[in-house]
Order: structure tokens, then C-alpha cells, then sequence
């Protein structure tokens, strides 16, 4: 059994993005530029926007941040994205989710100039993965792709189960393993023998938000197993994935830990995203 190394990949990838936005800075005079807006003081969403603040320093991109206060009405938060979008010194917006009660996420979604969706949320820029067109892809699955990819680990008619069809994890990932040839199934909560099904894959995606729900019997002898589940244990305070690591690992051929798998491949890919922005509008 393989373990795929999330901090080690997530750091080659983040290193590459490092170099090109050097040379993009120094032969084009061009300073790649995140907008990082966060309504609310949500504790977990305080600790993701940290964390991307930090990675846009270790890249070398400046980034911009607003930090909003719990009340801010939604057309006052329209006004900035708008703002944002204009500016061509900003290659990418991300509006931290989830926004407060009061705030509609999808026309905030909307907003965002697709060229700037860094997240790849906009209908735009699903429509274009859904057609196999150029544009941003959610990072959490780009994240998946590039930790199969540098693993060795071959895709190419290979049967994929992913559980979760979510519009930023399930949905996507399922349009990348179809563009990479795999055969795909989305299972999620109403699927029926499910056991059964995610015992036919050679890649199984775990992506539901259920604590060790994904135990030995669901996985094919051999199976490469993703995790894609962040889930706190209420006792211990300890993260633990989607997956029964402890038991499926003996089984498996690859799998991802939890933490260090797929999480740090989230911003790296984000990191990767805004480059990809700023390399755009040079026609590279
Ligand atoms: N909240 C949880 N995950 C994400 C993400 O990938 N992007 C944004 N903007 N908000 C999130």
C-alpha cells in the first residue's frame, strides 16, 4: 500500500507556481493579484482565508483582503466584486463560503467575473468543463487529478466511483475522471447498494462528510482509495476523513490520509488557478 503524500505534492505544485510567477514578474513586470473576501467571523473560514493569505505570500502574489463585518448588505458586497472585476490588477476573487443567511451565495457566484472565478463556481466556468472548454475547475477536484497524476497512478478506462455529487466537489470531480477517460459512477445518499457499488471501483472518491463511513467492505482489493472528508471528531477534537483509514489501508493499493492528503491540494490548486489568470491576460 501506497500513501499519497498531500503536503509533498501540494509543495511541488506550489514551488512551480512559485517560479513561473517570478518569471511573470520579471519579464512582464506583472505581480500576480488575489482578492480574498471573508463576510462573517467564522472560525473555520477565518483559518481558510489565513491559510490562503499565506500561501499567496509563499507563491508571491499580493494579496488583497477584506475582511467584512457580519452585517454587510449583500449590494454593498456586490459593489466590491464589481470593483474587483474592473480592477486589472486583480487576477482572482474568491468570496469565502458560507456567506451569512442574509446574503444569496448564488448571485454572489454570479457576480464574479467569470475570468477572475479562481474557484471555478461560476456557471460559466462549470458549463465550460462540462463541454471540455478552457477555464478555472473547482480546486479540491484539480487537486484530485494532480495527486493521481503524480502518483503514477493511471486513470484511463478505469472504473471511478465518486460518493457526494456536491457542486464543488462530486459534480466536478466526476466531468475530470470522464475527461481523463475513466468510467464513471456519482453515488450519494439515495444510491442503493451502495456497498456494492463502490466495490466496483478501481479509483474510490470519497467526498460525503460522514466519519470513517467508507469501511474495508466497500473497497475492491487493490482500489485506489481518495478521501476527500474533513470530519472533527466530537471526542478527541482529532480530523478524520470519510474513509476508515486503519482498515481500508491494509486493502488498498493507494489511498490518501486525512490530514495530509487531499486538503493541502486545495490552495495549491488555487495558487495554480490565479497564475493561470494572470498568465491569461499576457495571451499565455
Ligand atoms: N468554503 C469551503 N471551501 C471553499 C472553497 O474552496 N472556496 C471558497 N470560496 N469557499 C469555500
Amino acid at each position: 500500500m501506497n500513501i499519497i503524500d498531500g503536503k509533498i505534492i501540494s509543495q511541488q505544485v506550489k514551488d512551480e507556481v512559485k517560479a513561473r510567477t517570478l518569471q511573470l514578474k520579471e519579464e512582464k513586470g506583472i505581480e500576480v493579484c488575489l482578492a480574498v473576501i471573508l463576510v462573517g467571523a467564522d472560525p473555520a473560514s477565518q483559518v481558510y482565508v489565513r491559510n490562503k493569505k499565506k500561501a499567496c505570500e509563499y507563491v508571491g502574489f499580493k494579496s488583497l483582503s477584506y475582511e467584512l463585518p457580519e452585517e454587510t448588505s449583500q449590494e454593498e458586497l456586490l459593489t466590491l466584486i464589481d470593483k474587483l472585476n474592473k480592477d486589472e490588477n486583480v487576477h482572482g476573487i474568491l468570496v469565502q463560503m458560507p456567506v451569512p443567511k442574509h446574503i444569496d451565495e448564488k448571485t454572489v457566484i454570479d457576480a464574479i467575473s467569470p475570468e477572475k472565478d479562481v474557484d471555478g463556481f461560476h456557471p460559466m466556468n462549470v458549463g465550460a468543463l462540462c463541454i471540455g472548454e478552457p477555464g478555472f475547475v473547482s480546486c479540491t477536484p484539480a487537486g484530485i487529478i494532480q495527486l493521481l497524476k503524480r502518483s503514477d497512478v493511471d486513470i484511463n478506462g478505469k472504473e471511478c466511483v465518486i460518493v457526494g455529487r456536491s457542486n464543488i466537489v462530486g459534480k466536478p470531480m466526476a466531468l475530470l475522471m470522464l475527461r481523463e477517460n475513466a468510467t464513471v459512477t456519482v453515488a450519494h445518499s439515495r444510491t442503493k447498494n451502495l456497498k456494492e457499488v463502490c466495490k466496483r471501483a478501481d479509483i474510490l472518491i470519497a467526498a460525503v462528510g460522514k466519519a470513517k463511513m467508507i469501511t474495508e467492505d466497500f473497497v475492491k482489493e487493490g482500489a485506489v482509495v481518495i478521501d476527500v472528508g474533513i470530519n472533527r471528531n466530537s471526542e478527541t477534537g482529532k480530523l478524520c476523513g470519510d474513509v476508515d483509514y486503519e482498515n481500508v489501508a491494509t486493502k488498498c493499493s493507494y489511498i490518501t490520509p486525512v490530514p495530509g492528503g487531499v486538503g493541502p491540494m486545495t490552495i495549491a490548486m488555487l495558487m495554480n488557478n490565479c497564475l493561470e489568470s494572470a498568465l491569461r491576460t499576457v495571451g499565455e
